[in-house]
């Protein structure tokens, strides 16, 4: 089994909040250096309520003395989002794991178009300054609010890209400008990296456009933190090994809001298939693995399975709890 990330207390020692932006600069309070990132990497925050969420690092990947992230928080927020901006204060202390980074640049020293939706600039912000370093042809287009842009203008991050940077009013713009951008970008440079991160929405329509253009799968590269909606999947049973119960799992619920919506409590954390927290053992079936914390090798042994998003590819699959 995978071993589950190790948590250490980082203190708070920047916050600034505008416009429904935190950000926020960490570091060790001894100033030793934490572990090294590259651009696109995030880092797991656990909160007190033993909730654990995932968020971009936006800093420049040169400098791992400090993390520096990114958070929207809108203001009738509750949970995560209020705990964030009111309680965790200059000073204050919080367990975080090593960064991870599963939206890396891709290693062919191919141009990159940047495309951020909103606060999905974060990881952006972080590339752009390593494409920078590198001195690789790159362009950082903003779809999205005025306001929240605005929050990182005195920010170093904003500073270190400013000149590499496209503004477009709205995030709806996306169906207008990606046509062209993408041709001339063809044009200019034949093959290049497509890397986008914003809402669901935003991510959709990219998508749907690039599938549209025909642009190359492989050279397309995206992150969200949003677990896609659940809806129109094929449905199967759960049977609980230890009872012999017998739980559906309807087309537009997950195996643990099923199970949780049955009175058969399941713990969860991200949602998204990465923490690990809703890990169960698989006694029969064959898992539909969709999850990002398995290795290959333990997905093919199909002896384990992540509850928050994985289904099945059998009408039946057996879990043990
Ligand atoms: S809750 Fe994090 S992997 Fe399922």
């Amino acid at each position: 089994m995978e071993t589950a990330p190790t948590f250490f207390a980082v203190t708070v020692v920047e916050k600034v909040y505008r416009n429904g932006v935190i950000i926020f600069t960490l570091a060790r309070s001894d100033g030793a250096p934490l572990p090294l990132f590259t651009a696109g990497a995030h880092i797991s925050l656990r909160l007190p309520d033993g909730v654990i969420r995932q968020y971009s690092l936006c800093g420049d990947a040169g400098r791992p003395e400090r993390y520096r992230l990114a958070i929207l928080v809108a203001p009738d927020s509750r949970g995560a989002g209020a705990y964030l901006r009111d309680r965790l204060t200059l000073g204050r202390s919080i367990q975080i794991c090593a960064p991870r980074n599963d939206f890396p640049l891709a290693e062919l020293p191919h141009p990159a178009l940047l495309l951020a939706g909103g606060i999905g600039l974060t990881p952006l912000l972080s590339m752009a300054q390593s494409l920078r370093a590198q001195r690789r042809p790159f362009q950082l287009h903003y779809f999205g609010r005025h306001e929240t842009l605005a929050a990182f203008a005195d920010q170093p991050e904003y500073a270190a890209v400013r000149d590499y940077l496209v503004i477009h009013p709205r995030d709806h713009e996306i169906a207008s400008r990606l046509a062209p951008l993408v041709a001339d970008w063809q044009q200019r440079y034949g093959r290049f990296g497509l890397y986008y991160c914003g809402s669901l929405p935003f991510m959709q329509s990219v998508s749907e456009y690039c599938d549209a253009l025909g642009f190359p799968q492989a050279d397309g590269h995206y992150e969200s933190f949003t677990p896609a909606p659940v809806q129109g999947e094929p449905t199967f049973e759960i049977e609980i090994f230890s009872t012999g119960e017998i739980i559906p799992v309807p087309a537009d619920l997950t195996i643990a809001g099923a199970l949780n919506q049955a009175g058969i409590e399941v713990e969860i954390s991200c949602g998204l298939g990465i923490c690990g927290t809703c890990l169960a053992e698989v006694k029969g079936g064959i898992p539909d693995h969709r999850d990002d914390y398995l290795s290959a090798a333990q997905k093919q042994a199909n002896n384990q399975i992540l509850l928050c998003c994985s289904r099945a590819r059998t009408p039946r699959l057996v879990i043990d709890l």
